[in-house]
């Protein structure tokens, strides 16, 4: 008997491949074992092949079907914070009456990086080469002191990385933290399909899958219920950061308070981009509507527009450090558009004619974006931030926001504050200097803690000979 034929549930599949045009996933079949059968019915059971058939086809739309009036937008400038001198105290209001939790998407792939291990993992710090994921740690450890509060932390992975992320926080016990407030939740999973919108097999038994994108964020929490869970908690607004950025100020009470103050449901920051074609998504509008627009879809003449000042039109990039507001999470009923990126995969070349070998293919991956809420939202707000203050992200192995900028730009931060508490001369520049979160997560808490604790800090600052340090580390 043909090995196909041996239960229903392989003949259903059969039927299934057969009926969307894909049965060349099963060409192996004959080889697998029982074993192996079942990783690959499970992948296939995985996919919603209408959705993706609906995928592939406004791919190909979309390279014809483009109507968007695109328009620059509003946003509270730093020089206009100034007017909003309330909103300190609102944030801080919601830290201390618990209705912040913090939201980390962390599972991309980090290939840029080179690195095979969780991007969070990644050693960071200029003196001490902490993780990513231990600088937040710390911080969240310092604001739930500070605030006298257990803040969650939610972090969102891949498939790829959900357990090697858990056993890094097992093994590092959780650098402090409570176990129970930090949760980690899995992102779904899409296939990545040929040029042609076909299913690719990666192994014998096994399909080419993306994760779905930080946009997934959307649908798993409602999902899995942790929504629900966060409303049952009395969680209000959720503090959402990427992994890759260590100087994110998690809990900023400014920001904060003003998405409060404005009824805001999704607030983002922004900072100016250095020039135009730096990879920010730029805000703007999109059809009269507050979007994001990432820096690979604004087109050419956009990117380059000047305004009457002379400035950028599209000069304001996101950072991706966002405030959601819980119910209008809890409300998120409208579907976000689907972005699609040419990637070369290695797969299973198939076709009729050869043995089918394994190498490079042009594959189509499709994800979504988590700033493709904000047109959705009924409100939402940009607040600039200090790019010093607030952005050096890890995303390259060399060059632009690399390895070594990430960790000059932490170590520039922190000369700043040891430069505006009076102890710091020009001469120090080459100083490689670390002020540990659980210390200070930010420059306000600093000065206020220098003013009792001068001592200390000068003794990490200057040997017993009254030399500078090569290593400045402040705890
Ligand atoms: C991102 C933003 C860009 C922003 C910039 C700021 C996108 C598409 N663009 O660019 O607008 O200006 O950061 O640094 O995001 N992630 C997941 N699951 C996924 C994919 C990504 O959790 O399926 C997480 C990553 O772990 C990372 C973050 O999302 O924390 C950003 O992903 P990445 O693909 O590196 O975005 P960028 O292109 O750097």
């Amino acid at each position: 008997m043909n090995t196909f034929g041996r239960n229903i549930k392989e003949a259903n599949l059969i039927k299934k491949m057969i009926k969307h045009g894909q049965e060349h996933v099963l060409y192996f079949w004959d080889e697998l074992n029982n074993s192996k059968k079942n990783n690959l019915i499970n992948d296939l059971f995985s996919i919603n092949f209408k959705k993706t058939k609906k995928y592939f086809n406004d791919f190909l739309k979309h390279k014809s079907n483009h109507h968007r009036i695109i328009q620059p937008t509003e946003y509270l400038s730093i020089l206009d914070r100034k007017k909003n001198n309330d909103i300190k105290s609102i944030g801080e209001e919601s830290l201390k009456s618990n209705k912040i939790a913090f939201l980390t998407v962390a599972g991309g792939q980090g290939s840029r990086l080179g690195y095979n291990k969780p991007k969070g993992c990644f050693p960071i710090t200029p003196v001490k080469n902490n993780s990513l994921f231990q600088i937040f740690a710390e911080k969240i450890k310092f604001y739930s002191h500070y605030y006298k509060n257990n803040f969650y932390w939610y972090i969102m992975t891949s498939e790829f990385n959900y357990s090697s992320t858990i056993i890094f926080f097992e093994k590092n016990k959780y650098f402090g933290l409570n176990k129970k407030n930090v949760i980690f939740f899995k992102q779904a999973m899409l296939p990545t399909l040929t040029l042609d919108g076909n299913l690719i097999l990666c192994k014998k038994d096994k399909l080419f899958l993306n994760p779905d994108g930080h946009g997934g964020i959307l649908k798993a929490l409602l999902k899995i219920g942790l929504l629900y869970e966060m409303k049952n908690n009395g969680i209000k607004h959720l503090s959402y950061f990427q992994i890759d950025n260590p100087l994110v100020k998690i809990a900023d009470p400014y920001f904060i308070g003003y998405h409060i103050k404005e009824k805001s449901m999704v607030s983002s920051k922004v900072i100016p981009k250095l020039y135009p074609e730096e990879k920010l998504g730029s805000i703007c509008k999109i059809n009269e509507v507050n979007s994001v627009i990432e820096y690979s879809d604004l087109p050419k003449e956009e990117m380059y527009k000047k305004n009457s000042k002379g400035e950028l039109e599209y000069l304001m990039g996101s950072i991706a450090i966002h405030i959601f507001d819980i119910e209008f999470l809890l409300n998120f009923t409208k579907k976000i558009p689907i972005h699609f990126a040419k990637k070369t995969v290695k797969g299973y070349s198939i076709s009729d004619n050869k043995d089918a070998i394994l190498k490079n293919i042009d594959g189509l991956k499709f994800e979504t974006f988590v700033f493709d809420s904000i047109p959705i939202s009924t409100k939402s707000i940009f607040f600039e931030t200090v790019r010093d203050n607030e952005f050096f992200p890890l995303k390259n192995k060399d060059g632009a926001d690399s390895i070594a900028t990430c960790k000059k730009g932490q170590s520039k931060l922190f000369a700043n504050w040891l430069r505006a508490a009076g102890l710091w001369n020009e001469e120090y520049k080459d100083q490689r200097v670390e002020i540990s979160p659980v210390y200070a997560p930010d420059k306000e808490f600093f000065l206020e803690k220098v003013k009792k604790d001068s001592d200390n800090i000068i003794k990490a600052i200057f040997d017993k000979n009254g030399k500078i340090r090569n290593e400045i580390y402040i705890k």
